[in-house]
C-alpha cells in the first residue's frame, strides 16, 4: 500500500488513451489512495464519466460552473485536497494550456490552484510529440517542476509507430510509487557513468560509444529517491545532476581508483560506464607516425571495476549493465553470476533508435529471484523505473 492516505486528483484529458484511466483508478486505489477524477468534455468522449465514479468511488468533476459540484466541493477546495494532481493521458493541447497558464476550464485551473506535486503522462502522436511547440511546452513545464512520465514507443492508435503512447496503468503506479524520496532515503550509492578513454598516444585515444546519459539519468532518479550519490563519470558533455558529488575518470584504470576511493560504506553500486575492456600496452610518448602501411598495438586488460566491487568483503548491492547485440538474455544472465551481481541490467544495442546516444532505451533487468522487463521509453523515465526496482530488491535483501 505505497500509497496509503494519499489523495490523488487525476486529470483525464480527450486522447484516446483515456480508455485506460478506469484501470488506472483500479490500480492507484489498490496502493491506497483515494482518488477523485476531474475529465474534459474531449476525454469524456473517450471513456464513460460513470465508469470513472464507479472504480473511484467519488463523483466525477467535470465543469467549472456546475453550482451541484461547487456546493459539494469547490474548485479551489479541490485543488488544496490533492497530494498529487496527476494528469493521464495529457494531450498536446493539454501541455500547451499549462504551459501558458490558461485557466478556461476545471482542470487548467486546478492546476493553477494546486500546491500538489504535479504529474503527466502524455500522449499524443509521435509527430506531434516531435514538434517543437510541444517540446518547448515541456520543458516549460518542467523547469516549473513538474514531473513528466513517459510517453512509451510503439504502436500508435493512428497506425504510425514512436514515442506518444501512454505509459500503462501498471508503469505509471510503478513510478508514482517510487516517487517519494524515501525510497533510498540515506543511502549511499555509488554510480560510473560514460566512457572511458584509452590514451595511445599523446593525440589518440581508444573509447566505448556511450553518451553518459543513462548513467547520469540514474543518478538523477537516485538523488530525487534520497539518496547520497557519488557519480564517478568518464569524458561526456552532460551537466551533473543537481544534488550528487561528481568525479571525473579518463581512464578505466582512472575510473577504478576512483569508485575505490568513493566505495566505503556504499549501499549500492550501479556500473552504467561503458568501460574499455582493454588498454593500450605502451602509450607512446610522441605522436604516432604513418610509416607503415600497418599497425600493431598490444593490449593489456583493464580492471574489471564491477567485478571488484561485488567482489569486495563487504560488496554493495551492485548492478552491472550488459549492453549487447545478440544473445542479450543469455549473455547477461551468464554475466550475473559470474560477476557474482545483484542485478543485471541487459539492453540490446541492436535495436533502433535505443541506447548509446539515445534519448531512449529499454532493458531486461534480471536478479536472482526474478526479471522485469522495462518497455522503451526515456532514459529519464526507465532510470526512474530502474531505480524503484533496485530499491525494491535491495530493500528485500536488506531486510
Ligand atoms: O563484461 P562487460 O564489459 O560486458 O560488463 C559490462 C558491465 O561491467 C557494465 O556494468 C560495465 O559498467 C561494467 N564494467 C566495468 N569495468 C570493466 C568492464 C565493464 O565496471 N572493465
Amino acid at each position: 500500500m505505497l500509497l496509503a492516505n494519499k489523495h490523488i486528483l487525476l486529470g483525464v484529458t480527450g486522447g484516446i488513451a483515456a480508455y485506460k484511466t478506469p484501470d488506472l483508478v483500479r490500480k492507484l486505489t489498490a496502493q491506497g489512495a483515494t482518488v477523485r477524477v476531474v475529465i474534459t468534455h474531449a476525454a469524456a468522449e473517450f471513456v464513460s464519466p460513470m465508469s470513472l465514479q464507479a472504480v473511484s468511488g467519488n463523483p466525477v468533476h467535470h465543469t467549472l460552473l456546475d453550482p451541484a459540484a461547487e456546493a459539494a466541493m469547490g474548485h479551489i477546495e479541490l485543488a488544496k485536497w490533492a497530494d498529487i494532481l496527476l494528469i493521464a493521458p495529457a494531450t498536446a493541447n493539454c501541455l500547451a494550456k499549462l504551459a501558458m497558464g490558461l485557466a478556461d476550464d476545471l482542470l487548467t485551473t486546478l492546476y493553477l490552484a494546486t500546491t500538489a506535486k504535479v504529474i503527466l503522462a502524455p500522449a499524443m502522436n509521435q509527430q506531434m510529440w516531435k514538434a517543437p511547440a510541444t517540446q518547448v511546452n515541456l520543458s516549460t513545464l518542467q523547469q516549473r517542476g513538474v514531473s513528466v512520465l513517459g510517453p512509451a514507443d510503439g504502436e500508435q492508435a493512428c497506425g504510425d509507430v514512436g514515442v506518444g503512447r501512454m505509459l500503462e496503468p501498471m508503469d505509471i503506479v510503478c513510478q508514482l510509487t517510487a516517487t517519494p524520496t524515501e525510497l533510498l532515503k540515506g543511502k549511499k550509492v555509488v554510480i560510473t557513468a560514460g566512457p572511458t578513454r584509452e590514451e595511445l598516444d599523446p593525440v589518440r585515444y581508444i573509447t566505448n560509444h556511450s553518451s553518459g546519459k543513462m548513467g547520469y539519468a540514474i543518478a538523477e532518479a537516485a538523488v530525487a529517491a534520497g539518496a547520497r550519490v557519488e557519480l564517478i563519470s568518464g569524458p561526456v558533455t552532460l551537466s551533473p545532476p543537481v544534488g550528487c558529488s561528481l568525479h571525473n575518470a579518463i581512464s578505466a584504470e582512472q575510473m577504478h581508483q576512483r569508485v575505490m576511493q568513493n566505495i566505503d560504506e556504499a549501499d549500492i553500486f550501479i556500473a552504467t560506464a561503458a568501460v574499455a575492456d582493454y588498454r593500450p600496452k605502451q602509450v607512446a610518448s610522441q605522436k604516432i607516425k604513418k610509416n607503415n602501411d600497418e599497425l600493431t598495438l598490444t593490449f593489456v586488460k583493464n580492471p574489471d571495476i564491477l567485478k571488484d566491487v561485488a567482489n569486495l568483503p563487504n560488496a554493495p548491492f551492485t548492478v552491472g549493465f550488459a549492453a549487447e547485440s545478440e544473445n542479450v538474455e543469455t549473455y547477461a544472465r551468464k554475466k550475473l553470476v559470474t560477476k557474482k551481481l545483484a542485478m543485471i541490467a541487459a539492453n540490446d544495442i541492436s535495436a533502433q533508435g535505443l541506447g548509446f546516444n539515445s534519448d531512449k532505451n529499454a532493458l531486461h533487468v534480471i536478479w536472482k529471484e526474478g526479471e522485469k522487463k522495462l518497455p522503451a521509453t526515456s532514459k529519464t523515465s526507465l532510470a526512474q523505473s530502474l531505480i524503484a526496482l533496485i530499491a525494491e530488491q535491495y530493500n528485500k535483501k536488506s531486510t
